[in-house]
């Protein structure tokens, strides 16, 4: 498995102890930074993660700005990418189980380390239920004004 992983200065500590546990447990994991607490633009990382996952260099991605918001948002302008800002356990699992997400987003100032981890570790053993899910994930790429 290959997760890409990108955040802003509001996320990077937390990213990057999630990176160092993921490649612990033996994850390959692309880090496209940030690295540190100077100031930067989340859409600036999410693109480079959703690319990773569009052009099938990665199979997951993790973002983490400073609520999770912001870095979800731009990562869902992406067609094919389904970025789920996940809270609790719960939102882990039901955001693969349901909508397939191939993201988990964080918040990084509102998510303590312990938690993102058992949540992240929910997400990636967690597979997708298909079903009628399929029909309405099936949708999502068709959405257009
Ligand atoms: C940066 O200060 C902050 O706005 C950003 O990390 C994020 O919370 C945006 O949604």
């Amino acid at each position: 498995m290959i997760i890409s992983a990108g955040a802003d200065h509001g996320g990077f500590e937390l990213k990057d102890r999630l990176v160092s546990f993921l490649r612990e447990r033996g994850v390959t994991v692309i880090d496209n930074g940030t690295n540190s607490p100077e100031s930067v633009d989340y859409p600036d990382f999410a693109k480079a993660v959703a690319c990773d996952i569009l052009e099938k260099q990665a199979d997951f991605g993790l973002l983490v700005c400073g609520s999770g918001i912001g870095i979800s948002i731009a990562a869902n302008r992406f067609r094919g990418i389904r970025a789920a800002l996940v809270t609790n356990a719960d939102y882990a699992r039901l955001s693969r189980q349901h909508n397939n997400a191939n993201v988990i987003a964080f918040g990084g100032r509102f998510t303590t380390f312990e938690d993102a981890k058992s949540w992240l570790e929910i997400f990636l053993s967690t597979g997708f239920e298909g079903g009628r899910h399929e029909r309405r994930v099936a949708k999502l790429d068709k959405l257009d004004f």
